[in-house]
C-alpha cells in the first residue's frame, strides 16, 4: 500500500514538538514526509531538511508557496495531509488555507487563538469533508484508551468525581526576570493567544475529562494567577468543573509548580470504583475499589481492551511512552485517511479542538469577571 504523503509546517530542529511528530509518523510505516516549511528562515529550513533526509525540492520558502506549488501537482503526487506544528497564532491561518485547498490536517493544540476561529475551521472542515486531528497527545496512551473503554462499559458505575492535575514548573526560572520572560512566545499574547497555562496545558486536562467520560462539562468556575501585573497571561489556574448536579470535579494546571516536570495525573471516581493514572508513569493504571486491594493494569496483556492492545506494539513489560502515544494518534488518522475500520476516539478531532477553545475563553472570562460560574454549552 502506498504511504500517505505528509507535509510538515514548523517542527524544525529548534522546536520542542517536531521530533515527536516525525518519529510518530514513521512508527507504523504509514507516512512519508515529502515536504514542508520547517522554519521561517529558508537556509535553516533547507539545512534541516537535508539533515532529516527530506527532498529539498519540496521544502518551500513559506507556507503560501507550499500551497501554490503543491496544488499544481497531480493528485497522486500532492501532499495529502499536513501537520501544523507552529506556535499557536499560526494554526488558524495555516489550517484555514489548507482546508480551503483540499488538504487534510493534523494540528497541534490549542486549535486556534479564539473560539470563533475554531468554529470557522469546523465549518470549513465539514464543507470540505476533510480529516482533521488535534494532537492531544495523551489520548494515544494504551492505558488512557483502556480507561475510556472500561468507563464506557460501566466498570466504574456512575461517575461522581474527577480530579485532573497538570503541573509543570518550567516558567518559574523565567518569569521573575522581565527581560528573560519577554523571549518566551508562550507568554506573548500575540503568539500564544489569551492564555498561557490554561491554553497550553489546562486544555489537555480539560480534553482528558471529556475524552475519558464521553460527557461534556456543563459549567466552569476559575481562579487564575499571573504572578506579576505586567505579565498578562495566566501561569497557573484552578478550575471547578460541573458535568451535572451529581458529577463534579476539578482541573488544576500550573507552569509555576516549581520543580515539576510534566505531571499530568488523572483520578476519576465512580460509584463502583476508580481509576488513577500518571503521565510520567504511563504503563501503570490503578483500579481502586471499596474493600479490595488496588489492582495494577498494564498494557500489552490479553486482559486489556482491544483498543488498548491495538496501540501496543510489544508484549507486556516492554515500556512504551510518549512517542508511542503520538504514534497511535497518527495511526488513527492513517486509518481514517484510508477508510479503514477503527476504534472510537483513535484520534482527537475537530470537536475536541473547538471545545478546547471554548474552555480557554470561558476560563479566562470567569476569572476576569470575579470567579463566576459560566456555561460551557456549545455555542
Ligand atoms: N501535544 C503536545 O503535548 C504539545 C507539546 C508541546 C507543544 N505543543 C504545541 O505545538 C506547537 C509548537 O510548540 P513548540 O513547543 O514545538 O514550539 P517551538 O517554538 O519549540 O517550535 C516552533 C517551530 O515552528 C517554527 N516556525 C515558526 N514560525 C514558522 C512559520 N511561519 N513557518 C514555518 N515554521 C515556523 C519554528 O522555527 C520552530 O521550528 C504549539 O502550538 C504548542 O502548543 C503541543
Amino acid at each position: 500500500m502506498s504511504k500517505i504523503r505528509l507535509g510538515v509546517l514548523g517542527g524544525g530542529g529548534d522546536s520542542l514538538i517536531g521530533v515527536l511528530h516525525r518519529v510518530a509518523s514513521s512508527m507504523y510505516d504509514r507516512y512519508e514526509i515529502v515536504g514542508g516549511v520547517f522554519n521561517p528562515v529558508h537556509e535553516e529550513n533547507i539545512e534541516f531538511a537535508k539533515q532529516i533526509g527530506v527532498n529539498t525540492d519540496r521544502v518551500y520558502e513559506d507556507f503560501d508557496t507550499l500551497i501554490a506549488e503543491e496544488i499544481r501537482k497531480p493528485k497522486d503526487e500532492r501532499i495529502e495531509v499536513v501537520s501544523v506544528l507552529t506556535p499557536n497564532f499560526l494554526h488558524f491561518p495555516m489550517a484555514k488555507k489548507l482546508l480551503e485547498n483540499g488538504f487534510h490536517v493534523i494540528c497541534e493544540k490549542p486549535l486556534t487563538t479564539s473560539h470563533n476561529e475554531a468554529k470557522e475551521l469546523e465549518a470549513l472542515q465539514k464543507k470540505h469533508k476533510a480529516i482533521f486531528a488535534v494532537t492531544y497527545t495523551y489520548t494515544g496512551y494504551p492505558m488512557v484508551r483502556h480507561m475510556k473503554h472500561m468507563i464506557a462499559q460501566g466498570e466504574l458505575g456512575k461517575i461522581q468525581k474527577i480530579d485532573i492535575q497538570y503541573y509543570q514548573g518550567w516558567i518559574n526560572p523565567v518569569i521573575h526576570d522581565p527581560e528573560v520572560r519577554k523571549k518566551v512566545w508562550r507568554l506573548d499574547p500575540k503568539k500564544a493567544g489569551i492564555s498561557s497555562c490554561i491554553g497550553d496545558i489546562g486544555t489537555h486536562a480539560f480534553q482528558m475529562t471529556e475524552y475519558l467520560t464521553g460527557m461534556e462539562v456543563k459549567y466552569i468556575l476559575s481562579d487564575l494567577n499571573t504572578l506579576y501585573e505586567d505579565n498578562s497571561l495566566d501561569l497557573d489556574g484552578t478550575v471547578l468543573v460541573r458535568f451535572s448536579d451529581t458529577f463534579k470535579g476539578i482541573i488544576r494546571a500550573s507552569q509555576i509548580a516549581t520543580g515539576e516536570e510534566n505531571g499530568l495525573t488523572v483520578a476519576i471516581y465512580g460509584q463502583k470504583g476508580a481509576y488513577r493514572w500518571e503521565q510520567e508513569n504511563p504503563n501503570y493504571l490503578y483500579h481502586l475499589k471499596d474493600d479490595e486491594p488496588r489492582r495494577v493494569i498494564k498494557p500489552g496483556n490479553a486482559y486489556t481492551s482491544d483498543v488498548s492492545l491495538d496501540g501496543t506494539k510489544l508484549p507486556g513489560g516492554h515500556p512504551e511512552g510518549i512517542f508511542d502515544a503520538m504514534g497511535n494518534i497518527y495511526k488513527g488518522v492513517a486509518k481514517a485517511l484510508r477508510n479503514e475500520k477503527s476504534f472510537e476516539g483513535e484520534y482527537p478531532n475537530m470537536n475536541d479542538g473547538v471545545r478546547g477553545m471554548l474552555f480557554i475563553e470561558k476560563v479566562v472570562e470567569s476569572h476576569k469577571k470575579g470567579n463566576i460560574w459560566l456555561s460551557l454549552d456549545n455555542q
